[in-house]
C-alpha cells in the first residue's frame, strides 16, 4: 500500500534558524515558508533529490507541534510521510486492522495541496506516520 518516502519532517524550536543553518552550513536548497493554519504549522521543505526534509514550527496557541516541542526542546523528528495512491482506501484498510486515524478520519489538505492523514504513533512502534495521496500520474503544475 505504502509507495516512497515523500518527505521525513523534523519539529525545530526556531524555523528562520533551522534554515539559515540548513542553507549556510549544509549548503541546502530550500523552499519559501509556508503556513498552514489548519495544521498548526509554518514549514519549508529541503530538497535533497531523492526525497524531501520537512521542517515545522509551530503556529497558533494550539499546534500540535507546541507539546512536541516542551518534551523536546531542541526539536527532533517528528513524523514520516508516505506516499499512498488512494488515501480513502488506505483509511478503510487501515481501520480494518484496527488502527487509529488522527483527527476526525478525513484526510486534509496538506503542505503540497494534496490530501494527507496521520495514524497514531502508538499503533506503529512509536512513530507518527502521515500518508499523503499522490496519484501515479500526478504532476506539478
Ligand atoms: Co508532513
Amino acid at each position: 500500500m505504502i509507495g516512497r518516502v515523500n518527505h521525513i519532517a523534523i519539529a525545530v524550536p526556531d524555523l528562520n534558524a533551522a534554515v539559515r543553518r540548513y542553507r549556510e552550513m549544509l549548503g541546502a536548497s530550500i523552499s519559501d515558508v509556508q503556513d498552514l493554519p489548519e495544521h498548526g504549522v509554518r514549514v519549508v521543505f529541503v530538497d535533497t533529490g531523492n526525497t524531501k526534509v520537512e521542517l515545522l514550527e509551530p503556529l497558533g496557541k494550539t499546534s500540535p507541534i507546541a507539546a512536541f516541542l516542551e518534551r523536546n526542546p531542541d526539536g527532533g523528528m517528528h513524523h514520516i510521510c508516505y506516499e499512498v495512491a488512494d488515501i480513502n482506501a488506505s483509511v478503510r484498510r487501515l481501520i480494518e486492522s484496527g488502527a487509529r486515524v488522527l483527527g476526525d478520519g478525513k484526510p486534509k489538505i496538506g503542505a503540497h495541496g494534496l490530501p494527507v492523514i496521520f495514524l497514531h504513533p502508538k499503533d506503529f512502534d512509536g512513530t507518527l506516520i502521515e500518508l499523503e495521496e499522490v496519484k501515479p500520474d500526478f504532476a506539478p503544475a
